[in-house]
């Protein structure tokens, strides 16, 4: 073959390679518009940043479930979730985030009631509607956020008194003095206030209802049991507890057994309980807690609810309060745990 042939067939290779590479580039660029075409799409679900307080409690862990199986992207939504690990300053943080990427709504789950007013003052301004999510927050501007979905916490707190005035009628102890210690959640949310106020009003129609101590164990288990054990060293003569969460009560009932004392129906301390979950649930049917003033953590319907309403452009009200129980030895059946998701 001459130089000039040889020559001829080298760029002949050369340009088919050339041509090859451009072709697969060019697939690769079709394939690039396709999935734009797809991020358009998600641009047409509803898009909801979530800022959840923590995960101190099995109540949040099923309150987060829930409100992750309601915004999927089946119902049509597109979610970004924050967990704030209980930190106020987090949460203002991922508020602003969501404002900047300009999401369609915000949900969250106010970690205490004040300290709100800025961060949900320049979410107004940039036209992002705040939905809150279980507790409320205290401020002077209610346009400031839409509305709440949450529990009625002052009226948790007036259930629990009113199960101990039946109770201690039941047993003809309620004349002599009753001395009663509160384990209460985190200070400064609406669970902890709400609880806190019902159940100080039952008390106060009750002159032998001695409450000996309040204190804060921040709803974690661990807490719970450190603050009954300091109780349990101050005052020898309890008669109930009030714990403000299962988590709490959980950690409180290992301090009294090992105190050598005993707990529920017929023992020697009385257990009320806030939430109602599984596991405190079977305790109740095992007759170790005495009564469970439930908490409903299943928002995430009621929140998706509320934002169709929105985007059909009807009223909502300030606030849906979700549906709850009480929960007795009397009425916690096999069915019921059976059934119990958290
Ligand atoms: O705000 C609801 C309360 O917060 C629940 O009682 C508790 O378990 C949670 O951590």
């Amino acid at each position: 073959m001459s130089k000039k042939n040889v020559f001829v067939r080298r760029l002949v290779i050369v340009l088919f390679i050339v041509i090859l590479s451009l072709m697969v580039v060019g697939g690769r660029l079709f394939t690039d518009i396709e999935e734009d075409n797809s991020v358009s799409e998600e641009e047409d679900r509803i898009v909801v940043g979530v800022s959840q307080l923590g995960s101190e409690s099995g109540w949040r862990t099923a309150n987060t479930e829930s409100v992750q199986n309601a915004f999927t992207q089946q119902n049509g939504y597109f979610m970004i979730f924050q967990n704030a690990r209980q930190k106020q300053e987090n949460q203002i943080k991922t508020i602003r985030s969501f404002i900047s990427q300009r999401v369609d709504y915000i949900v969250f789950s106010p970690v205490v009631e004040t300290g709100w007013e800025t961060v949900l003052q320049e979410a107004k301004e940039a036209g992002i509607p705040v939905i809150l999510m279980d507790r409320n927050v205290n401020i002077r501007d209610r346009s400031l956020y839409v509305t709440c979905v949450g529990s009625d916490f002052v009226e948790e707190g007036e259930r629990a008194g009113r199960w101990l005035e039946k109770d201690l009628k039941k047993r003809g102890m309620n004349e002599g003095q009753v001395n009663i210690v509160v384990l209460k959640g985190t200070e400064g949310s609406t669970a902890q206030i709400g609880r806190t106020i019902g159940f100080s009003t039952v008390a106060s129609d009750h002159l032998n209802w001695n409450i000996l101590e309040q204190e804060y164990a921040d709803f974690t288990s661990a807490k719970g049991r450190e603050v009954m054990e300091t109780f349990l060293k101050k005052y020898p003569d309890i008669d109930v507890v009030v714990s403000q969460n299962d988590d709490m009560t959980f950690g409180a009932i290992e301090a009294i057994k090992e105190s050598g004392q005993t707990v529920g129906i017929g023992g020697d301390i009385t257990i009320i309980s806030f939430d109602a979950v599984h596991d405190a649930l079977e305790m109740v049917a095992k007759g170790i807690i005495n009564v469970d003033i439930e908490c409903n953590p299943n928002q995430g319907e009621y929140l998706s609810q509320v934002i169709d309403m929105l985007e059909d452009g009807q009223e909502v009200e300030q606030q849906y309060y979700v549906e709850e129980n009480v929960f007795t030895i009397e009425n916690v059946t096999r069915e019921l745990l059976e059934e119990r998701n958290y």
